[in-house]
């Protein structure tokens, strides 16, 4: 059956001249037929580069959302249509134009995880592995940060600029608590904990690594030692084992898992190719805007 899927998914990619893009938090045999899995920088980066005709994005909305904006002549599928993340839905456009007014001196630094609409409305946008390289570049003293309040607060604890957050948040990782981090380290002091930004700056700090998902992977790949405990999505989990075979990762918390992240299967990938579904456009008007807030964050990011 899963064969059978697989053979179907790789002719209908061979003849659709298609490329499938997965992010590291899905499930693992979305992983293991995707041509490329990575962090939100790495798939936009690969999104805007890439020479295939259809690109199926394994993720949720937002990041096929990007996609079209970089790579508007190319057809981008979202397979699964209600596979959205929660953050983006914390800040709308109304709200951020009323609190622009309020900070009229202010450069907007707009997470990845938002609508094509919010960032339109946006200076620059940043992902967790460049959010502090972003503030730290732009020309303006004052910066609003949205929508997350943890990679916010991440960003305002590492740069002199004034850093005025946005409410909004992961509910996975805002579901890990100090207490998860301090209760291993208790049991087995020596193994080291990783982290996403996303998590409560409580968190962030007991951590010993904090990064995106590719820099968490790039961390246990350098490093010497045995076991790894993760704080980020489980899905991460797969890569992990991929590429480290002698080093064993154990999860933080089982709190740790995002349902929009797990709606994708591999027959939604055949059905996205054969039916070309669901396609994601944004609107010229919209498009343009946001696509210079993604270059600029391009651009500055190594
Ligand atoms: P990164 O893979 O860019 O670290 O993003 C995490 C995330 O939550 C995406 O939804
Ligand atoms: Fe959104 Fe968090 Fe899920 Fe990522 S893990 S898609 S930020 S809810």
């Amino acid at each position: 059956m899963k064969a059978n899927l697989i053979n179907k998914i790789n002719k209908l990619k061979e003849e659709q001249n298609a490329i499938i893009l997965a992010h590291n938090y899905q499930i693992n045999e979305v992983q293991a037929i995707a041509d490329y899995t990575g962090d939100s920088l790495g798939l936009s980066r690969t999104a805007a580069q890439t020479d295939a005709e259809v690109i199926v994005f394994a993720g949720v909305d937002f990041m096929a959302e990007s996609a079209a904006i970089l790579a508007p002549h190319k057809k981008v599928l979202l397979p699964e249509r209600n596979a959205a993340c929660p953050m983006a839905e914390m800040i709308t456009v109304k709200e951020l134009r009323k609190k622009k007014k309020q900070y009229p001196k202010a450069a907007v630094v707009c997470y990845v995880n938002s609508s094509a609409a919010v960032k339109a409305e946006s200076d620059i946008c940043c992902t967790s592995s460049n959010a502090v390289e972003i503030v730290e570049a732009i020309d303006k003293e004052q910066i609003l940060f949205v929508p997350d309040q943890n990679l916010g607060q991440y960003v305002a604890d590492r740069t002199t600029k004034e850093v005025i957050l946005w409410d909004g948040y992961c509910r996975t990782h805002h579901r890990v608590r100090p207490k998860d981090i301090t209760e291993v380290k208790n049991a087995h002091p020596q193994v080291k904990i990783i982290v996403h930004p996303e998590c409560k700056p409580e968190v962030v700090k007991l951590a010993d690594y904090v990064g995106s998902t590719a820099q968490i992977l790039e961390f246990a790949k350098e490093s010497n030692d045995e076991k790894i405990i993760v704080g980020t999505e489980m899905g991460i989990l797969y890569n992990l084992k991929q590429n480290n075979p002698d080093k064993d990762f154990y999860l933080l918390t089982k709190a740790l898992i995002c349902q929009n992240m797990k709606m994708t299967s591999l027959k939604d990938i055949v059905c996205a190719l054969e039916e070309m579904k669901y396609q994601i456009t944004v609107d010229d008007e919209i498009r343009l805007k946001a696509q210079s807030a993604l270059d600029k964050m391009l651009e500055l990011s190594n």
